[in-house]
């Protein structure tokens, strides 16, 4: 089991373990060993939690029963590949419009552009959704260091070795994802993960 870890129940906020927590600000933000961060969008002290779930009845289902599934694109030099469930819409695969097509309409083309512009851009993904195959080898790691980085009026980035334990048993990431991203709006329809509903919700969480 990695080290790092955030821990959750349906009702609960998330509890980061063992992880550094960098603010919207790029500044490291002074933790115990153990915190807690809000998930309901709610909290007076963001990102941390302040115990307004409770008064508020926050619930974390998900209204969404989607798990990941992964769909494989494959080309002549690379595979891409997408998990539907992680992808929080952060659009950075737009970029590269004539491999990935547009948010409206998204597609999959491997061999639409040099594998290098394709790598680059997948690496680019926030969410994890994105990765790749080259030969026989997945490529799905690209952090370094362990940490938790609160993006300003959006998620949790959680980047590196950490374990996600919910109290259902659920099979969320695959067992060596390192990057992925932490609703902490309370309106994503995939919690834990966001859908980026931030967007589109006004929520504000510098
Ligand atoms: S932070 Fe809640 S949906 Fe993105």
């Amino acid at each position: 089991m990695k080290k790092s870890q955030i821990i959750f129940s349906t009702f609960s906020p998330l509890m980061a373990v063992d992880t550094e927590l960098v603010g919207s600000g790029a500044e490291a933000v002074a933790t115990p060993r153990v915190y807690s961060l809000c998930r309901c969008g709610e909290s007076g002290r963001k990102p941390l939690c302040d115990g307004t779930h409770a008064k508020k009845g926050f619930v974390g289902e998900r209204e969404d029963s989607n798990k990941p599934a992964l769909e494989y694109y494959r080309g002549g030099e690379i595979t891409i590949v997408y998990d539907r469930y992680l992808c929080m819409g952060a659009g950075f695969c737009g970029e590269l419009e004539a491999v990935f097509g547009t948010h409206d309409a998204p597609k999959y083309e491997p061999d639409a552009a040099p594998v290098e512009d394709i790598i680059a851009t997948i690496r680019k993904c926030p969410s994890g959704a994105l990765s790749y195959i080259v030969g026989n080898e997945p490529f799905r790691k690209y952090y370094g260091a362990t940490r938790i980085v609160v993006e300003k009026d959006g998620p949790l980035h959680c980047q590196g070795e950490i374990t996600l334990i919910d109290d259902q048993d659920s099979d969320l990431l695959l067992p060596d994802a390192d990057h992925f991203t932490l609703c902490r709006c309370g309106g994503s329809k995939k919690k834990p993960v966001c859908d980026g509903s931030h967007e589109t919700n006004g929520f504000k969480g510098g």
